[in-house]
């Protein structure tokens, strides 16, 4: 069989596929959606698929769920050349790539303990972007860096 005749996993009626997930990050994202011991979900997850930009991608399918922004935004900070395809009735009836923005507000938590967004001020974490790949990340109030692996944590 050829590449391009073989289907790894089988196509969903209704859900979401996040696809082209950079390969090895299948887990990492499973756990943002917090697909676990606990949930009835019908996941598929697909891990070192080969894919025509990237060389190989993992992917995850969700059955009979749409992502929150939130959710989004984390596999983004993973993931920046994931796409999100929402499946009605086996068609696509929608694609976006997710988007790493410049500015990364709320959804991570400085790593840095005496940094004053760890403190009991009201103050909304904030980091800039400096890298997309390797993922790195300045924290505004205390310029403390963040790796991919300190972030993976908070997940
Ligand atoms: N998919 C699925 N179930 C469906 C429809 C699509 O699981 N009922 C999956 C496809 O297998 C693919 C992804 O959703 O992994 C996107 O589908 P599609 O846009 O048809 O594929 P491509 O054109 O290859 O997508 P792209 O251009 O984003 O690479
Ligand atoms: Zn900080």
């Amino acid at each position: 069989m050829s590449k391009k005749q073989m289907l790894y996993v089988a196509k969903i009626k209704d859900g979401t596929v996040i696809d082209h997930i950079t390969a090895g990050h299948a887990m990492n994202v499973a756990k943002i959606l917090d697909i676990g011991e606990k949930s009835n979900a019908i996941i598929t997850i697909a891990i070192n698929v080969p894919s025509k930009d990237l060389g190989k991608k993992d992917m995850v399918k969700i059955e009979g769920r749409e992502l929150n922004p939130e959710e989004v935004d984390k596999i983004a900070l993973l993931a920046p050349h994931a796409t999100i395809n929402i499946i009605r009735n086996y068609e696509v009836k929608e694609k976006k790539e997710v988007r790493l923005p410049k500015i990364v507000k709320g959804i991570i938590k400085c790593a840095n303990p005496a940094c004053i967004s760890n403190s009991n001020e009201p103050v909304q974490p904030l980091f800039y972007v400096e890298s997309e790949e390797p993922l790195s990340v300045k924290c505004h109030y205390c310029s403390h860096i963040m790796e991919k692996q300190d972030i993976l944590r908070q997940f």
